[in-house]
């Protein structure tokens, strides 16, 4: 059977950007763009141009030097940001304006202060004014993970009657089950008209956790295209995390989904940009964490060393990371000390293991981590050490 292609759209240097603290400047934007392009992201949302005139120049710029992917620049449904997109879009080779409004009872009530029937006049107006500038034109329904599904059906009918070509179903709060979130994207596909002319988009933030989750649902109930950012970054608890939906729609075949994106560049783009924006990734992160593939119990080590898919089930080299790596701590057992000792140059027998070991095993109770140095420490206060170095 062939593979569905799910579009990556990168919202990195837009959404991810909104994380207090962590704004790019248009060098560290342009940097990160090329990067992201390389990586095979189809769309990259550059940022919000009407929002700042430094941001209005890094769509320009990012524009400017994307050669492969869809450039997008942010607007609300309001006649001078989208005018203002698509003046920053002008050098795009693809250009997309993404444009939309709040259809949740609250956002229409508290934000807008309007009816809901208003709200769908003034979608249809902002789409039919973006594609006055731009043929490929992505509407927003902000909030609609919170937004009554048969409202939104209207919402999303008026938004391709005026010619969108990407009907983003944002869950902004992050409020939404899995199920819930699946259950809404199936429900447009059967009751939207014209549904079948648009690609529909999951935008999931992380406020429960359930960003990814509900992402991976959302293609699965035939959403086409899935907005993240690398390392999840992002508003409050953050985005969709790229690696993330990635590496799930990969390691699970039988989905029959795909994305463009050369995995093995993965790590390298996390780390590139936790370094810009100043955030540090935690250790336990998902695929790109630096314990994502760290080994630390003896029961988990001698399973590894004996056949990494014991309990690997990602290749590092597939994400960019160069090897596992045995930790050795005080719950490490003996086939780790004697795998990372070989890597140091020492080749123990048995006897010689088991004498190293009760040294190792009192370093280890002091230190968090035994390193190469330890290792050579350990070996040399061991009563081996004459027979270890003269073989
Ligand atoms: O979370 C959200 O609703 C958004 C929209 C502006 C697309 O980021
Ligand atoms: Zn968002």
């Amino acid at each position: 059977m062939s593979i569905n292609n799910i579009q990556i759209f990168d919202t990195t240097l837009r959404d991810g950007e909104q994380v207090p603290g962590c704004k790019l400047n248009t060098e560290q934007k342009v940097t990160i763009a090329t990067q992201l392009d390389e990586l095979g992201v189809d769309i990259i949302e550059a940022g919000f141009p009407v929002s700042s005139p430094g941001d209005f120049t890094s769509v320009t710029e990012v524009s400017k030097i994307v050669k492969n992917a869809s450039v997008c620049g942010l607007s609300r449904a309001v006649k001078n940001d989208i005018k203002l997109a698509a003046e920053a879009l002008t050098y795009a080779r693809k250009p997309r304006i993404h444009t939309g409004i709040g259809t949740s009872d609250s956002h229409i009530k508290h934000k807008f202060k309007l009816t809901r029937d208003k709200i769908i006049v003034r979608a249809y107006e902002a789409v039919r004014y973006a594609k006055s500038f731009v043929e490929d034109i992505e509407f927003y329904a902000e909030d609609a993970g919170r937004t009554e599904n048969y409202y939104l059906a209207r919402v999303c009918e008026a938004a391709i009657k005026a010619g969108a070509t990407v009907l983003n179903i944002p869950d902004t709060t992050g409020y939404c089950l899995p199920s819930e979130y699946g259950e809404k994207i199936k429900y447009l596909k059967e009751n939207v008209k014209g549904i079948e002319n648009v690609v529909l988009s999951c935008h999931c933030h992380n406020d429960l956790g359930l960003a990814t989750a509900n992402s991976i649902e959302g293609v699965i109930n035939g959403a086409k295209q899935i907005e993240c950012t690398i390392n999840g970054i992002g508003e409050r608890a953050g985005n969709t995390a790229l690696e993330e939906v990635v590496m799930i729609l990969k390691q699970h075949p039988h989905l029959n989904l795909g994305t463009n994106i050369k995995t093995e560049n993965l790590f390298g783009i996390s780390k590139l940009v936790s370094e810009h924006m100043g955030i540090y990734t935690q250790p336990n992160k998902a695929i790109v964490g630096a314990n994502a593939f760290s080994h630390s119990s003896g029961i988990h080590q001698d399973g590894v060393i004996k056949n990494r898919e014991t309990y690997e089930i990602i290749n590092p080299k597939d994400v960019g990371v160069t090897e596992s790596a045995i930790v050795l701590t005080a719950r490490s057992g003996r086939a780790a000390l004697a795998y990372r000792a070989k890597k140091a140059g020492y080749e123990l027998t048995k006897l010689q293991l088991d004498d190293v070991y009760s040294v190792f095993l009192d370093f280890a109770d002091r230190k968090k981590e035994i390193k190469d140095n330890d290792i050579h420490e350990i070996i040399e206060k061991s009563n081996s050490y004459h027979q270890i170095i003269s073989a």
